[in-house]
């Protein structure tokens, strides 16, 4: 066995770069990289986070081996792990994916709706060249996907990549919302041995244990039913996160067997969402002029004082350890439960075989071996057929260039249901994402 690692970021020049670099300092006892380098297409855009690694790296990770590149062959050369984080068209096409829709009176938003779909369709075709391109110069690397939408696209790579079975894609939404419950217990969530089932941003908590093998889930909703609901790092979070995790406590009051992740919201009140979202500045914009604003603006000042030491870098700790706890888990063969995105195959008794599914699952060096869930109830056995259906056809659309599939997979789509609407919505969105998107027969 390794002791100590190469790792790649492809999208080095994303707004989490810093806050995952941030992580690995920290957790470098857990997970010793030796040599690490970032890919971005944007050579500017990533050269300033660059520099700011450069930094920290030299302050807080002696020895580790560091460069950033638009090269592949350096990128992808003698890696062992790949994390991705990329965002096809940057975020004036997610401005795009979250006003068109909302111009039209639906749900806008990045991986939810129309939005989502229109986002998929453009990640796609690069998430499929990045893993060619990994895997031409190493191919035993392991794969973990952060790449949003993440469950179009690992279905797409389920598809491509059958036989490749190091590919994991992976969402830290019920990271974040584990350590939001501790938050609320005023207990460690590192301790939680959580149950969960769904898709990607489509999923219920219906167990949270705790290491004694007791049940927190209960006692849990009575306190969000109670007082609401807030994230870990609230102080840090703006406004409209904020309100989506207060509306966990509108979901647990209507629908109370579960917790539910809080994407959830788009599916169970669309209407009432687009009601209260502003169709002229959306979280593109407030992210635009705020988290991208404030993460380079940092990174700037740090590359150029020379010491990161009084370093005021927003970032969300979930996402960042998160990723590095499941490429520690691999690595050691550590064997720690985490939710992860997998295919299905029989792990929800009553939901199809080929389905990728968020779920629980025992990290091991071989990979992912899921818990089983067994049956599900109707009530959400409906939701997630639908929404799986709308997965696969979007899917679909991608791959055969099709115009009915892509109108079939949004009439399916619970934040849209009208066929007239969801034609109204693709013949925008088609213009929106044109030279993103396959030709459309
Ligand atoms: P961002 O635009 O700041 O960063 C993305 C970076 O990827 C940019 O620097 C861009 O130049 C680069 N890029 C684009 N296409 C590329 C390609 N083909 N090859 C290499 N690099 C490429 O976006 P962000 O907000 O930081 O988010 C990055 C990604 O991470 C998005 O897909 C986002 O949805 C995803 N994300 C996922 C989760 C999750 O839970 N799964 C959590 C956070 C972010
Ligand atoms: C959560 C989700 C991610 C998503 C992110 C959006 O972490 O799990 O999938 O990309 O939120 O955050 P943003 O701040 O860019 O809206
Ligand atoms: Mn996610």
């Amino acid at each position: 066995m390794k002791n100590s690692f190469n790792v790649t970021i492809v999208g080095g020049g994303s707004t989490w770069t810093p806050g995952l670099l941030m992580s690995m300092c920290k957790m470098k006892d857990r997970f010793p990289i030796k040599k690490l380098v970032m890919y971005d297409i944007v050579e500017q855009r990533q050269a300033v986070i660059g520099e700011f690694a450069k930094v920290l790296l030299k302050e807080e990770y002696p020895g580790l081996e560091f460069s950033y590149t638009t090269n592949k062959e350096e990128a992808y050369k003698d890696v062992d792990f790949v994390f991705m984080q990329i965002r096809t068209g940057g975020y004036k096409m997610r401005e795009q994916d979250e006003k068109v829709p909302l111009s039209l009176g639906v749900i806008g938003q990045e991986t939810c709706g129309a939005g989502g779909f229109a986002y998929g369709l453009r990640s796609i075709r690069d998430m499929i060249e990045i893993v060619n391109d990994v895997r031409k110069h190493s191919k035993d690397a392991w794969i973990l996907n952060y790449t949003n939408p993440a469950a179009i696209v690992a279905e797409a790579l389920r598809r491509v990549f059958p036989e490749d079975k190091k590919i994991l894609n992976i969402c830290d939404q019920p990271v974040n919302l584990l350590r939001s419950y501790g938050r609320v217990l005023g207990m460690d969530s590192s301790k939680f041995e959580p149950v969960y089932f769904g898709l990607n941003h489509f999923g219920w908590f219906t167990n949270l244990y705790d290491d004694e093998g007791k049940d927190l889930l209960p006692k849990l909703k009575e306190v969000i039913n109670e007082r609401g609901f807030i994230p870990v790092d609230a102080e840090q979070r703006d406004k409209s996160w904020l309100d989506t995790y207060a509306m966990v406590q509108d979901m647990v009051k209507d629908f109370p067997d579960y917790l539910p992740n809080t994407y959830l919201q788009y599916y169970y009140y669309p209407d009432y969402k687009v009601a209260h979202l502003n169709p002229n500045y959306t979280r593109a914009n407030e992210v635009m002029d705020g988290r991208e604003k404030r993460v380079f603006d940092e990174c700037r000042r740090v590359a150029e004082a020379g010491s990161a030491k009084d370093c005021h870098m927003v970032h969300n700790d979930a996402h960042g350890e998160f990723i590095v706890e499941v490429a520690e888990s691999i690595a050691f063969n550590k064997g720690r439960i985490y939710i992860v995105i997998v295919e299905n195959n029989g792990i929800i008794s009553n939901i199809q075989d080929d389905a990728m599914v968020e779920v629980a699952a025992v990290l091991t060096s071989n990979g992912p071996r899921p818990l089983a869930v067994g049956t599900i109830g109707t009530f959400y056995k409906g939701l997630m057929e639908s929404q799986l259906a709308y997965e696969k056809l979007a899917v679909d659309a991608y791959f055969e260039g099709s115009y009915e599939k892509a109108l079939q997979a949004l009439t399916l789509n619970r934040t849209i249901v009208s066929a007239k609407k969801a034609r109204e919505v693709l013949d925008a969105l088609i213009e929106a994402n044109k030279g993103y998107w396959p030709e459309f027969k």
